[in-house]
């Protein structure tokens, strides 16, 4: 019920936005099942209208190994109305379109083409080397750096985060703390999200600094010499240097526990950095059927995948915070 309550009051609150946001579902939605078709549409093309073959004899053919993740595919090429499957068997109801992209993008929802048009052929090359069983690859390695500071400077990830800072009432938190109040951005990519959290607190706040670090040093290039230039940001790789225990007031995490091995190892890591009544915060998605398309597409690029609420709920448990979420634009706070 407080669910619920939760969720309707953020709807309310901001209902164009939310209407917006439903939008931009329902269009990653289709971009996902017009990827998938993409990625299968050679293969298909091979068999004949009408011809039903076993799976398992089509992934022999293809030379796929990855099962789980060709049924997840099919299922979405089954909903464009292409083939059916069904008891182990696939039937190629119709030809797949030719490149029905440059088409369908264009008529996507201005955030889907700013937030994944560029991700249209990687992602499809990406789905048909995972089915043949090749490595996941690292989260920016070649182009994908690019793509990836396209997408998170859109308004896509923009909103969340705003709504992550302004969940946590950070400016309160850092307005009614004494001394330096002292702000990690763990995971920051291209750091437009650690400048939202500097342009927020500058001018309210006194004294603050806000540090970024990341796993990424091809993104954390961008946030250095493009994104954050002329702020007085402190950027740093986790590849060469930890975090300084005991530091800060505040960690955001915005979009990063579900690209961990171990989400829970990671909050615990956190935990050390943080000063002794300081909190973590930022945006970790839930998976629902609404969330699906992106949870899969997150999972073609080498992520995890979202967390169920009870899931996320455990990783903070496990280290003993005390977790609060908000369900429409997955803002969380964490407290010690
Ligand atoms: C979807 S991006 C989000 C970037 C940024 N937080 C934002 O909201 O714009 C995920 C980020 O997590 C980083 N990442 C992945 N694994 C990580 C790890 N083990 N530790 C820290 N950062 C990690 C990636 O390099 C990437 O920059």
């Amino acid at each position: 019920m407080n669910k619920k309550i939760a969720f309707l009051y953020e709807v309310l609150k901001s209902p164009r936005l939310f209407l917006e946001q439903l939008k931009v579902l329902k269009d990653i939605n289709k971009y996902m099942r017009l990827i998938a078709v993409d990625a299968l549409a050679p293969a298909l093309s091979r068999l004949q209208i009408g011809e039903s073959v076993e799976l398992d004899a089509f992934m022999k053919a293809e030379e796929f190994v990855d099962r789980p993740l060709l049924t997840e595919i099919l299922r979405l090429v089954e909903e464009e109305g292409i083939v059916k499957v069904r008891e182990g068997k696939l039937t190629l109801l119709r030809y797949p379109p030719r490149s029905p992209f440059p088409d369908a993008i264009n008529k996507a929802h201005p955030t889907i083409r700013e937030a994944f048009g560029t991700f249209i052929e990687p992602t499809i090359r990406t789905v048909r080397e995972r089915l043949s069983g090749k490595a996941t690859r690292e989260f920016d390695v070649g182009e994908l750096k690019v793509h990836w500071s396209i997408a998170l400077e859109g308004e896509f990830y923009r909103v969340q985060r705003e709504k992550a800072i302004a969940f946590a009432r950070l400016m309160d938190e850092a307005k009614k703390r004494r001394g330096t109040f002292r702000v990690l951005d763990y995971g920051c990519g291209g750091g437009v999200g650690t400048v939202q959290i500097y342009n927020h607190l500058s001018g309210a706040v006194d004294d603050f600094e806000v540090d970024g670090c990341d796993v990424s040093e091809g993104l954390l290039e961008v946030a250095r010499e493009d994104v954050s230039v002329g702020l007085p940001i402190h950027f740093f790789s986790l590849k060469e240097e930890k975090p300084s225990e005991g530091l800060y007031d505040a960690i955001f995490v915005s979009h990063v526990l579900h690209w961990t091995e171990d989400p829970a190892g990671t909050i615990g890591e956190l935990k050390k950095y943080l000063k002794p009544d300081g909190f973590i915060f930022g945006i970790e998605s839930t998976l629902s059927k609404r969330l699906y398309p992106v949870d899969l597409f997150i999972r073609i690029h080498g992520a995890r995948g979202f967390p169920t609420f009870s899931e996320l709920k455990k990783w903070f448990d496990e280290n003993k915070m005390k977790l609060e979420f908000e369900p429409v634009w997955f803002s969380f706070k964490a407290t010690q």
